[in-house]
């Protein structure tokens, strides 16, 4: 199946030159996104993930180039164009194309779109993974679906490297959100999530694991769990779009990361993997089955 690729109103490859070098996303990351899963040639929650674009494009106060029901046009022809039926659609929003300048361009310059349609496959037959708990680097927007993700990169990056597949970003003392997932903890069968406030991104998959819980009668409690109360925790998950529910087997520390605070400055030199200790293993992840097979239901039911 074709991989596709779309730049304001023409389909190319992805590798296709096509983005100016003045174009702001490019410059300054000044743009907003979307990730869309497809089942089935479907695309999964799409009036939530509108509803998100619109609300980061309001809060960076770029101007939508299309309606709602227009983007929505735009990835049915992308789904259509790609064949693909399990796919994730990339979307990408910037502030337009414009000499570089601090300040916000012209109202006469438009907004890009930019989309990329890859296939992808379920990740709910992989084993429970690793957490690497470290200090949340991000900006205090992170409820933004910004496209200037280097604090998230930097994080994902660092945990890969310490053999984990994601970080447990710690702020203020609590722990709020992974990288490029939302973070959940399963204490006397209830779950526990942090509050969607400013630092942490309202995922889709949140909300929608939110309707699962409350079908199957668990109780969710968004509050911040301070990182003294891991050692009550008996399951941790993750969620995201591409993510899905993915269980928690241990969350690892290392002593040059630490998550109190900032790390100090110290240059490149890489951190040693073998230096990293177990500071949680998880004790019963049986709640995290159960929500894993009603999210894996009701993607059959919707993919029907
Ligand atoms: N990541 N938190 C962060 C920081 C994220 O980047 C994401 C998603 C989530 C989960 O949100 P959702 O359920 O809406 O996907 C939480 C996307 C998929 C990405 O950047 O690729």
């Amino acid at each position: 199946m074709p991989i596709v690729g779309y730049y304001n109103g023409e389909f190319v490859t992805p590798d296709s030159g096509i983005v100016p070098l003045d174009e702001r996303g490019h410059q300054f990351g000044d743009g907003v996104y979307e990730v869309i899963r497809c089942y089935n040639g479907r695309p999964f929650l799409l009036d939530w993930h509108l509803d998100r674009l619109w609300m980061s494009l309001q809060a960076l106060r770029i101007v939508p180039p299309f309606t709602k029901d227009e983007c929505a046009s735009l990835i049915e022809r992308l789904i259509a164009e790609s064949r693909e039926p399990e796919s994730a659609i990339y979307l990408q929003v910037t502030r337009g194309s414009a000499v570089r300048n601090h300040l916000f361009p012209e109202p006469t310059v438009k907004a890009n779109v930019s989309a990329t349609v890859r296939p992808v496959t379920s990740q709910t037959s992989k084993a429970p993974g690793t957490l690497l708990m470290m200090a949340d680097e991000r900006w205090a927007n992170a409820w933004i679906k910004t496209i200037n993700l280097l604090p998230n990169i930097l994080a994902k990056q660092t945990a890969h490297d310490m053999g984990a597949d994601e970080a447990l970003l710690v702020r203020d003392g609590a722990m709020i959100e992974s990288a490029s997932s939302n973070l959940w903890f399963v204490r006397d069968n209830q779950l526990i999530t942090a509050p969607a406030d400013r630092y942490i991104l309202n995922g889709i998959t949140r909300r929608f694991v939110m309707e699962l819980a409350n079908q199957l009668g668990i109780v969710v409690r968004e509050s911040k769990l301070p990182v003294e109360e891991l050692t009550k925790v008996d399951g941790i998950f993750i969620t995201g779009t591409l993510t899905e529910v993915f269980p928690i087997q241990r969350v690892v520390t290392h002593p040059d990361l630490p998550y109190a605070s900032l790390p100090a400055v110290k240059g490149s030199e890489p951190l040693a993997a073998d230096k990293c200790q177990v500071a949680w293993e998880a004790r019963d992840l049986s709640l995290v089955g159960r929500l894993q097979s009603a999210f894996a239901d009701a993607i059959a039911t919707f993919s029907r």
